[in-house]
């Protein structure tokens, strides 16, 4: 493919000169003053592989074109060869220190143009590849630079990082024990279950990885600790809303468990619809040495709200779903029938309690 070459002269002769010589090797563009020229540069400059330029033109003048140029360091990419009627010492010196690569002299002589430009093309480009190849090994230094760091740091975590997973885990046992001890005596005492299941589960490390990354924290086991509420989890599912806050009261009172943060989806729903209480609880692990408060984030739902939930999440990994402002709209509206459903089915449940108290021999 032919390369392009840039002919800033404010004479038409010149230019068409200059195209004459040049245009069986090139493509010629041309610009007829300053202005012109770094215009034409702000565009092209990509694709364009010299530029040769007239010193004296009226408004910007040549040298004005090479000052701007340098401001915006393109003089290292595009090859200037100055056009020029001036062969003063001084005029030259002043244009090779502002980094001109050849003059081409008037009366222009065509073996002289084409061999300047063809030879000051084939500098630049070797320059540049050097360029490019010393680039490119740094830039693959620093990234196996950076793997190997970012490997060495997970090693050093590793063993501190699995313990902190396995305090987590045991938290998550712990928790399960008191819904469980919960379930039981409800069961004896009540004839009935306060909650229908439990789902827990602990964060992945990508999971893990990304939330911190997401959140411009440091990858370290304290940031961890510290920062995450929400690696160990545990999912209580309900039938009834007002289970919910009975369990919770029972829960919070518990004399080693530790309410962190209340976020109450259910009084104030998400603008999506989405509905559940959440707890963030910090609650004691005995281990061969030590007893430690460990935090986990307890998710009340009932069992509407958790279909509702899980049927929205798979949602939030269809990108640019088509129509999927219309399926959030439908989503919304199901979030208010479910409301009015779980209100109304314990209402009943009310409604079945007090017959049945009503009943003779109860
Ligand atoms: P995360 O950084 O996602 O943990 O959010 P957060 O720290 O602001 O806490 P929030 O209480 O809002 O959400 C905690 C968890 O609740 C989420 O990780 C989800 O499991 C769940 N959740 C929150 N909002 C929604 C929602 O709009 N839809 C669904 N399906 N789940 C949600
Ligand atoms: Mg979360």
């Amino acid at each position: 493919m032919l390369q392009r070459i840039l002919v800033a002269d404010d004479a038409e002769l010149n230019r068409a000169l200059l195209r004459e010589i040049l245009e069986e090797d090139y493509i010629v563009d041309e610009a007829c003053n300053g202005a012109e020229t770094l215009e034409w540069l702000l565009e092209h400059r990509r694709h364009t592989a010299a530029l040769l330029l007239d010193l004296r033109m009226p408004g910007m003048d040549g040298f004005s074109v090479i000052e701007e140029m340098k401001r915006n360091g393109w003089m290292n990419r595009i090859p200037v060869l100055i056009i020029s009627s001036d062969d003063s010492v001084e005029v030259e010196n002043r244009c090779l220190e502002l980094g001109v690569s050849d003059f081409i002299h008037k009366p222009f002589d065509t073996s002289v143009v084409k061999n300047r430009v063809k030879n000051t093309l084939e500098l630049f480009a070797s320059k540049n590849q050097l360029e490019t190849t010393v680039e490119e090994q740094a830039q693959t230094l620093k990234k196996q630079d950076q793997i190997i760091r970012f490997q060495a740091e997970k090693l050093r975590e590793a063993d501190t990082f699995h313990r902190l997973m396995m305090e987590y885990r045991a938290a998550i046992m712990e928790m399960e024990t008191r819904f469980q001890i919960l379930n039981a005596e409800f069961s004896q005492e009540y004839k009935r279950n306060p909650f229908e299941s439990i789902k827990s589960r602990l964060k992945t490390p990508e999971s893990i990885y990304e939330k911190l990354a997401r959140k411009g924290f440091p990858m370290t086991v304290e940031t961890i600790r510290e920062r995450l509420a929400d690696v160990a989890g545990v999912r209580v599912i309900c039938s009834f809303p007002d289970d919910i806050y009975r369990l919770k009261e029972l829960l919070i009172h518990h004399d080693d468990i530790l309410l962190i943060r209340e976020k109450d989806y259910i009084k104030n729903p998400k603008p999506s619809g989405y509905r559940s209480l959440h707890l963030i609880l910090a609650l004691p692990i005995y281990l061969s040495n030590e007893k430690k408060h460990v935090k986990v984030e307890v998710q009340f739902r009932t069992i509407a709200m958790d279909f509702w939930a899980s049927l929205e999440h798979k949602l939030q990994y269809k990108k640019n779903l088509a129509g999927a402002e219309e399926i959030l709209r439908q989503l919304k509206l199901c979030a208010d029938s479910i409301e009015h459903l779980d209100y109304q089915m314990q209402e009943i449940r009310n409604q079945i309690d007090r017959a049945d108290r009503g009943r003779p021999g109860y």
